[in-house]
C-alpha cells in the first residue's frame, strides 16, 4: 500500500538518545471532553508496582492499565471513538456532542469499515452499535475464531481475508472506496489516508492526559507497544509538546513484526513480513505513514521481544495483580530488555531515581 521496501531481518535494538531533544507544536487535541460524554468513562488506573521497581532497579515503575476502557478491554476505543465521532460531524454538520452525533448518525445511511488484528476492529463495532451505524470488519486470515466472534457479537459484519493484516487493511480500503456511504475509520495512516488516522491517533491522548493528572509530573521513561506506531505517534508528540522535561521513549514490538524498529534502523520506513504472535496487536508489518516522521526524530530506543518473553510479562503482572494480555505486557517484556543492559540503561538516562511509565495497553482475556 506504500510501496515501501521489504526488510527480511532486523537487529533487536535500536538507540538514538538526541531524539530526547526534538519538540513538535501539535497543538493539545481536544478529544477528552467526548470521551467524558461517553458511557461509562472513567479515567483508568495508574498502579504503583513496588516488586517491579525494585527488580528494574529504579524508583518507581507505574503500570497504566487499560484491561477496562469505556466497557472494553484495550485503549483502542479512544482512537476509534474519537475518528468517528470527527467523521460524523465533519459529514453532517452535527457538533460532536453525543446526542447531536446520535441523531445525525441515525440519518447517514453511513456503513463504517475498517481492517483490525483485534481491538481496534471491536471498538468501531462498538461504537457502530452505540450511534445505530452498520460496520463491516475485515480481518486477517489468522485471526482465531473467538475474537472474530467477539467482533461479530458487537454486531459487525466480520469478513475474514486470506491475508494478513496489510492485506486486510488494503481489502477495507477498496471496500470501503467502492461506495461512498462507506467511510474507512482505519487506526493507520499512508500516502492519501491521513485525516481519519489523525483522529484516531487525537484520541489516544486522552489516556496520556489522565496519566499528567494522576501522576503530576513527566516520568523518565515511557515503554509503549507499538504495531503500525500511531500509539507511539500519540505517546511521542504528547511528551515532547512541552520544551522541558522529555522523557525518555522506548518502543516495544515483536521480534516478527518489529516494523518500527526495522524502519529506525534503516533510516527510512520499510515493511517487515510477519507470522504468528501471541501479541495479535502488535501484529504489524508496516508502519503509519503519519508516525513514521515523529517515530523517526522523537523516538529514542527500540526494542523486539519474543513471545516468550511477553508471555512471561503477562503471567507476572498477573500476581502482581495487574491483567494484561500479550500486546499490553510487552512493554514490560521490552523494558526487562532495555533495562537489564548496563550501556542501554545509561543510554536511556536511567538510573535508580527514575520514574518508569509502562503502557499495559489491553487486559487479558485467557
Ligand atoms: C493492545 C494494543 N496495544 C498496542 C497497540 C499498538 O498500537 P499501534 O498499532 O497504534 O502501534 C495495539 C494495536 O492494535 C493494541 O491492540
Amino acid at each position: 500500500m506504500n510501496g515501501m521496501t521489504t526488510l527480511h531481518r532486523t537487529d533487536d535494538w535500536f538507540l538514538r538518545p538526541a531524539a530526547r531533544d526534538w519538540a513538535n507544536s501539535s497543538p493539545t487535541p481536544g478529544a477528552r471532553a467526548f470521551h467524558q460524554s461517553l458511557p461509562g468513562y472513567a479515567p483508568t488506573p495508574l498502579v504503583t508496582l513496588p516488586a517491579l521497581a525494585a527488580e528494574l532497579a529504579v524508583r518507581a515503575v507505574l503500570v497504566k492499565d487499560e484491561s477496562s476502557r469505556l466497557g472494553l478491554p484495550a485503549f483502542k476505543v479512544l482512537g476509534a471513538s474519537w475518528a468517528i465521532a470527527r467523521v460524523i460531524a465533519e459529514r453532517t454538520g452535527a457538533s460532536t456532542e453525543l446526542s447531536s452525533l446520535r441523531r445525525a448518525a441515525a440519518l447517514s445511511r453511513l456503513r463504517l469499515v475498517t481492517a483490525t488484528d483485534w481491538n481496534h476492529g471491536r471498538a468501531v463495532a462498538r461504537m457502530a452499535s452505540l450511534l445505530r451505524l452498520a460496520a463491516t470488519v475485515f480481518v486477517p486470515a489468522m485471526m482465531s475464531q473467538g475474537t472474530a466472534d467477539a467482533i461479530a457479537a458487537e454486531g459487525a459484519d466480520v469478513v475474514r481475508t486470506e491475508a494478513d493484516y496489510d492485506g486486510a487493511v488494503a481489502t477495507a480500503a477498496r471496500f470501503a472506496d467502492e461506495d461512498p456511504r462507506r467511510e474507512l475509520i482505519q487506526d493507520t495512516a499512508w500516502d492519501g489516508y491521513e485525516q481519519v488516522p489523525a483522529w484516531v491517533v487525537e484520541g489516544y491522548d486522552t489516556m496520556l492526559d489522565e496519566v499528567d493528572e494522576q501522576l503530576g509530573r513527566v516520568p523518565d521513561l515511557v515503554a509503549i507497544p507499538v504495531g503500525v506506531g500511531s500509539l507511539a505517534q500519540a505517546v511521542v508528540a504528547h511528551y515532547r509538546r512541552s520544551r522541558v522535561s522529555h522523557p525518555a521513549m522506548l518502543s516495544v514490538e515483536p521480534d516478527t513484526a518489529a516494523c518500527v524498529l526495522g524502519s529506525l534502523v534503516t533510516g527510512a520506513p520499510v515493511s517487515v513480513s510477519t507470522g504468528a504472535t501471541v501479541m495479535a496487536g502488535l501484529n504489524c508489518g508496516t508502519v503509519s505513514t503519519l508516525a513514521w516522521p515523529v517515530l523517526r526524530d522523537g523516538c529514542d530506543a527500540a526494542v523486539a521481544v519474543t513471545d516468550t518473553a511477553a508471555l512471561q510479562a503477562v503471567s507476572d503482572l498477573g500476581h502482581l495483580g495487574v491483567s494484561s494480555g500479550p500486546s499490553g505486557a510487552a512493554a514490560l517484556a521490552g523494558l526487562r530488555a532495555a533495562l537489564a543492559i548496563p550501556n542501554r540503561r545509561t543510554a536511556l538516562g536511567v538510573d535508580s531515581t527514575s520514574t518508569v511509565l509502562l503502557l499495559s495497553t489491553e487486559g487479558n482475556l485467557r
